[in-house]
């Protein structure tokens, strides 16, 4: 869809995020004719540099990041004519107001987004001085990574300090899981197609597996990750917003209020796990140095440089959404870093069939599973039983129906943060997340993690390049199930 022109505003613009993934996005959806000519992108940081300097700067990230899109790079030097560059502090006065009238003269109404990519502590700072400047209003938007918070607490008070200067309506969180392919084709299939909503519930499902698993380890981010750890860094957020995407109601539409309506009942429908369970249903694992895809790789302590730390870099848990549909159905949630393989994915384990009419010689009758690959790989895989062809008898063999999106339609799929930005342009707030739900995701995970605390446990050990601490195989196997392996 065609969008008006708009000026977006990257603060933090010269920071791993922008250059990684914001301005390469930008520059594949005007390389795919969407960003309009007169549009603008203008770079804000503290360093004081020239609109040359910075567009050399960026123009060095996206050569690199866009090496193999021949499209990109033909169109590269007629986007970074687009970019432009201020010097700016969040906490001094200094430039706000000149920063401010350039903006204003480019048209009152005009589409502004207001990116923070920055240390979310700047948040209250630039949202008070985007304020003062009158930079909220009109077609204003802002976007907020995050972390937003590290609890419920503090996120209420980003959310305050973001609320006082925007209007609910302007605020877009990013959930960068949200703009993934796969997810959106989560809609796609439960609510374009009859065969699954009706199966879709405790009678048909026996359980939902939720994996996300990294092969990096604490790249550059080592400040961040050991004061956040894998339950705030991944479940709080990503996790749990794909166990909404799969547990919610149908909406009554495919509208931005009604779509997070359902989705936060899901997050209000988790049980609470209590302290006393913490160690039955949450296994915290950190890894040592061990291989992955055959390269020697160090343990999370040598990374970091410290001998005490005792962050998780793994998390399983078992969780349970307490309403009509879910009653009884698990979902076991896992993610990781330095995990064997770098996948994505939502597996939903259907039930066994009421009665098997074929005789044991023809082997066991597995229960249906609908997996959804996110990355890599996007897809969906039907495992179906069928008979194993050929003559022999009657021999059952668990087959998927195994639609790669890449085969299927062979176009490069934009990736998350593309489609979202956009998204933000067109005032499209229906996969971002609104403020009660990521509160109600924090007040789920906060009691996690005092049990954890008041615990003082360090993780388990794993190796780097397996799949995280034994525990988290008893987690599923006590209960009789195992974690899905694609063996196909
Ligand atoms: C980020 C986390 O939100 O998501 C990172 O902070 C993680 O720790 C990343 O590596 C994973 O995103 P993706 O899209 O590479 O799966």
């Amino acid at each position: 869809l065609p969008v008006d022109p708009f000026d977006l505003v990257i603060f933090g613009g010269t920071g791993d995020l922008a250059l990684r993934k914001l301005l390469p996005g930008l520059l594949r959806r005007y390389a795919d004719g969407q960003i309009p000519d007169d549009s603008r992108i203008i770079g804000v940081a503290r360093d004081k540099q020239s609109d040359a300097d910075y567009r050399a700067k960026v123009g060095d990230a996206l050569s690199r990041a866009c090496a193999s899109d021949e499209v990109a790079k033909a169109k590269l030097p007629a986007f970074l004519e687009k970019l432009g560059y201020h010097a700016l502090d969040a906490t001094k006065d200094e430039g706000w107001e000149e920063f401010a009238s350039e903006l204003k003269a480019h048209g009152e109404d005009r589409i502004r987004v207001f990116y923070l990519s920055t240390s979310p502590s700047l948040f209250v700072n630039l949202c008070d001085r985007l304020r003062a400047h009158g930079l909220n209003r009109g077609q204003s938007r802002v976007v907020i990574e995050k972390p937003i918070g590290h609890d419920l607490a503090s996120a209420a008070v980003i959310n305050d300090a973001v609320g006082s200067a925007f209007a609910e309506s302007q605020i877009f969180r990013i959930d960068h899981y949200l703009g993934k392919e796969t997810v959106q084709n989560l809609l796609a299939l439960r609510f374009a197609n009859i065969l699954f909503e009706p199966l879709w519930n405790a009678n048909h499902i026996d359980h939902v597996q939720i994996t996300v698993a990294e092969t990096v380890g604490l790249e550059k981010r080592a400040t961040y990750y050991d004061t956040s750890g894998a339950l705030r860094d991944m479940v709080q957020n990503h996790l749990l917003q794909l166990l909404c995407m799969v547990a919610m109601e149908p909406p009554a539409a495919l509208q931005a209020d009604a779509v997070r309506d359902e989705k936060l009942k899901v997050l209000r429908s988790l049980r609470p796990i209590e302290a006393e369970e913490i160690g039955q249903l949450t296994v915290r694992g950190q890894y040592r140095a061990g291989a992955v895809n055959g390269a020697a790789v160090p343990g999370y302590l040598d990374e970091l440089g410290r001998e005490d730390s005792r962050t998780e870099t793994f998390v399983a848990l078992k969780a349970e959404v307490d309403n009509w549909r879910w009653a009884g159905v698990p979902f076991y949630l896992r993610t990781g870093k330095r995990l064997p393989e770098r996948v994505s994915e939502i597996v939903i384990s259907f039930r066994q069939i009421p009665h098997s009419i074929f005789e044991n010689s023809a082997g066991p009758v597995m229960g249906n599973k609908l997996v959804l690959r996110l990355q890599p790989d996007e897809g969906v895989k039907l495992w179906m039983m069928i008979k194993d062809p050929g003559p022999g008898g009657l021999r059952l063999q668990q087959v998927p129906l195994d639609m790669s999106f890449a085969e299927a339609f062979g176009v490069h799929q934009p990736e998350a943060y593309e489609r979202l930005l956009m998204d933000v342009v067109r005032g499209n707030p229906t996969l971002f997340m609104r403020r009660d739900e990521v509160e109600a995701a924090w007040k789920w995970i906060d009691p996690i993690l005092a049990a954890w605390e008041s615990k003082r446990e360090s993780p388990k050990a794993y190796t780097a390049g397996s799949w995280g601490p034994s525990a988290a195989v008893a987690l599923v196997e006590r209960d009789g199930r195992t974690w899905h392996e694609d063996t196909v």
